[in-house]
């Protein structure tokens, strides 16, 4: 089993600055060291770097850095169509969530190209489901799942429309407690699962986690987990730009990765918005760490059977 580490440190995404020394705070605090105890043959492939994409205007009177994000995502969807088509799976160290308009184009053609369907499952309190024409920040990491998605008015992302797209139907979003209200709207018009921390309070996470695991396995899905920072609540996890109260416990989040580990479904990941500024004493780049870990196989004790 082999994974590839590639990191991918912008912070355009975002409204502050930080986010770029993600990647170095993820091999600080042991990422690769972990993934290597867990018995992975693991590859860091080092820091991507954005596209020029000087064909995209450098300012925009309400998009912010619209120039660096399609370089960025022109970059990334290479990098991981690339990366899909071999024997290695990836973890895009992040950056912000700006990330995933690449990283989700990249992993879309790829599984265009296998001949399997793309299941995206969305950790995060936001459901960065703007179109460039809905975003009241113009911070673009709000954009990737409409981008994704299809949604009009991003042609020039790419510089061409998107070639292949997410399949609504196909994505979860999980512990969202901060939806602008056009994000709403469009996830019910496209019929988006989207769970939200009530949801999580009453019925469970596992149990809300477990009907999609069941629908990426019986449809033999390739599975994209994008997990942002600000999934899990910010008293155990400080270090994120957007903090929202009432996010995930330390059990729900791990609980979270060792379903997904014993589901076998997973065939890359993203780890978004860590602002290593913002942190306290690396305490939020060692939880990220630890959750990885939970993903690839940590686990406390044995089970008899999977947990879905
Ligand atoms: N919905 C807000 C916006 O569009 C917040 C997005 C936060 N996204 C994130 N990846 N942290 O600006
Ligand atoms: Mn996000
Ligand atoms: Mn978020
Ligand atoms: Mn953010």
């Amino acid at each position: 089993h082999q994974i590839a580490l590639l990191g991918a440190p912008i912070e355009e995404g975002t409204g502050r600055r930080g986010c770029v020394m993600g990647p170095a705070a993820y091999r600080t605090a042991g990422l690769r060291e972990e993934l290597e105890a867990l018995g992975f043959d693991v590859a860091d492939l080092g820091d991507a770097q954005p596209d020029p994409a000087l064909d995209v205007p450098e300012h925009d009177p309400k998009l912010k850095h619209l120039r660096k994000v399609a370089g960025w995502t022109r970059s990334l969807a290479r990098h991981a169509e690339a990366l899909a088509m071999g024997p290695q799976l990836p973890i895009y160290m992040g950056g912000d969530h700006a990330l995933a308009l690449g990283t989700l184009a990249g992993h879309a053609a790829a599984a265009a190209r296998i001949g399997r369907p793309l299941f995206v499952l969305w950790l995060d309190a936001h459901s960065d489901f703007n179109t460039f024409e809905s975003t009241v920040s113009g911070n673009l990491h709000g954009t990737p799942l409409a981008f994704a998605c299809g949604l009009p008015g991003f042609d020039v992302v790419m510089g061409e429309p998107l070639r292949h797209r997410l399949d609504p139907a196909n994505l979860c979003l999980l512990g969202l407690r901060s939806v602008d209200p056009p994000e709403r709207q469009m996830i019910k018009d496209l019929g988006v699962t989207a769970h939200d921390m009530r949801a999580i309070d009453e019925t469970g996470i596992a149990r809300l986690l477990a009907p999609f695991l069941e629908r990426c396995a019986a449809a033999n899905g390739l599975l994209h987990v994008s997990l942002d920072v600000d999934f899990i609540d910010p008293d155990i996890a400080p270090a994120v730009g957007t903090t929202v109260p009432g996010g995930v416990t330390f059990r729900e989040a791990h609980l979270v990765m060792e379903m997904l580990h014993d589901s076998g479904l997973v065939t890359s990941l993203d780890l978004v918005e860590l602002n290593p500024f913002l942190d306290d004493r690396g305490r939020t780049a060692r939880l990220m760490v630890d959750l990885t870990a939970s993903l690839f196989g940590r686990r406390i004790m044995d089970r008899p059977t999977r947990s879905f």
